[in-house]
């Protein structure tokens, strides 16, 4: 299993990236200036984008596993990657996801703690609703990691 971090063409992982967030002009505006990176076990089964958003704030914008290799460890995987390499970078490493249980806790095992909502945000910038788990998603929650 390795980590690589895709420098060029990150455009053609978009397929996944859509699993994390499924509308590409919203892709589009943080795949570029954020990094990426993949996770190969064989073949491709996670991504992760993470942002440098102000001199001390980093966030993960996406995280996605192919539908069929969910429930393997490899979401863990790479987000204990991830919290790793970004200790060094920043003081504190955001994500921000829809109001769904089960991502949220999913979050929490990984170390992440509630820090803050912003009200309406799928409902504003998103041309259709985004349903999880038979729920629309509204609010964006954000959680955070402070590092010491
Ligand atoms: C969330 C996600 C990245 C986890 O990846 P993964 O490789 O399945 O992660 P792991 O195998 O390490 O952990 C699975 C855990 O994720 C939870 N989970 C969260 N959302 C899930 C989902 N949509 N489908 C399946 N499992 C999900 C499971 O309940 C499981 O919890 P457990 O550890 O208590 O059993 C993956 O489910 C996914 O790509 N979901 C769709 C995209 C998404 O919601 N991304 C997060 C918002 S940016």
């Amino acid at each position: 299993m390795e980590i690589k971090e895709i420098i060029h063409n990150k455009e053609k992982y978009m397929d996944i990236l859509l699993l994390g967030d499924e509308q590409e002009s919203m892709i589009y505006k943080y795949l570029f200036r954020g990094h990426l990176y993949a996770l190969y076990d064989d073949d491709l089964k996670t991504v992760c984008l993470a942002t440098n958003e102000s001199g001390t704030i980093c966030e993960i914008k996406n995280l996605a596993t192919y539908e069929k290799y969910q429930g393997n460890g490899y979401g863990h995987y790479m987000v204990k990657y991830i919290v790793e390499k970004y200790k060094n970078i920043c003081k504190t490493l955001l994500v921000g996801t829809g109001e769904d249980e089960k991502t949220i806790n999913f979050y929490k095992k990984c170390g992440f703690e509630y820090s803050h909502k912003i009200k309406d945000f799928f409902v504003n910038n998103y041309d259709h609703k985004i349903i999880e788990n038979g729920n629309e998603l509204k609010d964006m929650i954000y959680l955070k990691i402070e590092f010491d």
